[in-house]
């Protein structure tokens, strides 16, 4: 079985999101040996913005040595996750939505006819039966029945994201409400963390 390990903060020691999404891998190992984890950290190798000549190349068109390289990088990403089982996202909120690093990450998977296509009926999702486990953080509470609910574009795009990409298993664990003081963001994080034992049993 293959793991995909995702991280996207641009905090290094210190990341809620970092913190959780090894401790999700370590548990899954920790259950099961045999998984092949394959690690991508989107802040210290970032991908690049999409480009005008990134989409021409994947219609075919000629592209010059660094668009080459770019969609070399392109489909290396979207191979590491085309393979994965299980995918384990590192994600925290910023300014409402997902780091620029991870929406250039997401920007390289969304390819027609490798993630998804247009059938008869509108879009299809081409990724079923894999399984996304988001390690979520901010600073606020945006949960569902809070007043600030409406302004998640982070999760809420994760999960729309992976849905159009035909992923209906997709869970959240998450610690919100971390910019609130010390007391509030411990329980956050250790509340995360059982979540996270759960979901690994
Ligand atoms: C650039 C930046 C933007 C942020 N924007 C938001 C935000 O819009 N809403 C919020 O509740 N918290 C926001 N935060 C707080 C983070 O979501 C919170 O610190 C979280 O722990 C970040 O994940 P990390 O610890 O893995 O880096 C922001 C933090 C940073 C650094």
């Amino acid at each position: 079985m293959k793991l995909l390990h995702i991280d996207s903060s641009i905090a290094g020691v210190g990341s809620v999101t970092r913190e959780l999404s090894a401790e999700i891998v370590a548990l899954l190992k920790g259950a099961d040996k045999s998984w092949n984890v394959i690690y991508r950290d989107l802040v210290a190798e970032p991908l690049s913005h999409l480009t005008g000549g990134y989409l021409a190349a994947l219609q075919g068109a000629p592209a010059d040595q660094a668009v080459q390289a770019d969609v070399g990088a392109g489909l290396a990403v979207m191979e590491d996750f085309l393979a994965a089982d299980v995918i384990v996202i590192g994600a925290p909120m910023y300014n409402f939505g997902v780091p620029s690093q991870l929406k250039a990450w997401t920007g390289r998977l969304a390819v027609r006819g490798k993630t998804f296509s247009y059938g008869e009926h509108g879009p299809v999702g081409l990724c079923k039966g894999k399984k996304v486990i988001v390690a979520s953080a901010r600073g606020g509470i945006f949960s569902a029945g809070s007043p600030l609910a409406a302004l998640d574009h982070q999760e809420s795009y994760l999960l729309s994201f992976f849905g159009f990409l035909g992923i209906a298993e997709i869970s959240f664990v998450r610690a919100e409400g971390v910019a609130l003081g010390p007391v509030v963001r411990a329980k956050a994080i250790a509340a995360a963390k059982e979540h996270a034992a759960k979901l690994a049993a």
